[in-house]
């Protein structure tokens, strides 16, 4: 019997992940080796993209797509779903190059897209998840802001910024990406709560986070209070007063651990 796995995608976009490149890439290979591989590089000054197209001109499971300028994740994910839909995967995933996201644990998302699941998240904060190397602060207020989220927007998840997901191709081609929010990384929480409100099966799976170790994160701190702000108007609009009493709260707390840490953190 098939399964929509058989046909799988996964889209590992890049910007200067030289070194972790070629780890990231032979650890899917190795856990999973009938899924394809597309890096999307946003023309890393540091060569990843040259590195991609020797890892590609090796392996037949590799391709690469190269674009010529750095528009932020979204355009990076953007151009790599158009090019997986038309090549007719029928499941597409976003897996970070950085090692955050396990490859040996992919096959527990694509299970559960083969189970029913549209969209499969793979969650940091559902019973199970982890998450390893983060200091105290930035594990509580990334746990925090999911849990702002997931009570704003009421849809129940508990890890709606995570980045390590599996789509069924028919949730990406009902999807209006035109209208998602491309502030920072918050364009996650957005795609998700769109595949709740639009009736679709949306499931987390636990896995377990482990911070980089190679390379710097290109997210910036602004992004917790772009997403918070974002994420607020859309409670807003959800929940009314109720929402309008909980963002009043959680911005207090956001200005405490932003005004008094200086930390970048993130969700
Ligand atoms: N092509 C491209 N273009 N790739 C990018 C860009 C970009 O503009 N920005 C980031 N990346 C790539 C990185 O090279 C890495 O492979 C992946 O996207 C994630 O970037 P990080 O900088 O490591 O992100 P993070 O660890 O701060 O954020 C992760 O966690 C967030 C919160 O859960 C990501 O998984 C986010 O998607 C997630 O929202
Ligand atoms: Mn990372």
């Amino acid at each position: 019997m098939s399964n929509p796995s058989d046909l799988t995608l996964v889209i590992i976009p890049t910007y200067n992940e030289l070194e972790n490149l070629p780890l990231i890439t032979s650890r899917v290979r190795k856990a999973t080796p009938d899924v394809d591989i597309l890096i999307v590089d946003d023309n890393s000054p540091d060569g990843t993209g040259e590195a991609a197209d020797k890892l590609a001109a090796e392996d037949n499971h590799i391709k690469v797509l190269h674009r010529t300028e750095k528009t932020g994740l979204l355009g990076a994910y953007l151009a790599g779903f158009e090019w997986g839909l038309q090549q007719g995967y029928t499941v597409i995933c976003e897996m970070d190059a950085d090692g955050s996201h396990a490859p040996e644990q992919l096959h527990l998302l694509l299970e559960a897209v083969d189970q029913g699941a549209d969209l499969a998240i793979g969650s940091r904060y559902v019973p199970g998840g982890k998450v390893v190397n983060w200091p105290k602060e930035r594990f509580f207020l990334s746990k925090g802001g999911n849990l702002y989220i997931g009570l704003m927007l009421g849809t129940g998840l508990t890890d709606m910024t995570a980045g390590y997901r599996a789509f069924r191709r028919e949730l990406l081609e009902a999807i209006d990406f035109d209208e998602i929010s491309r502030k920072g990384y918050i364009f996650q929480v957005d795609v998700a709560r769109r595949a709740v409100e639009q009736g679709f099966d949306v499931v987390e799976v636990p896995i377990t986070f482990t911070e980089r170790e190679i390379g710097e994160s290109k997210l910036d701190g602004s992004f917790v209070k772009d997403s918070l702000l974002e994420v607020t108007k859309w409670g807003v609009a959800h929940r009314g007063e109720q929402a309008r009493e909980l963002a009043k709260e959680m911005v207090g707390l956001v200005k405490y651990e932003i005004d008094n840490k200086r930390k970048k953190s993130q969700f």
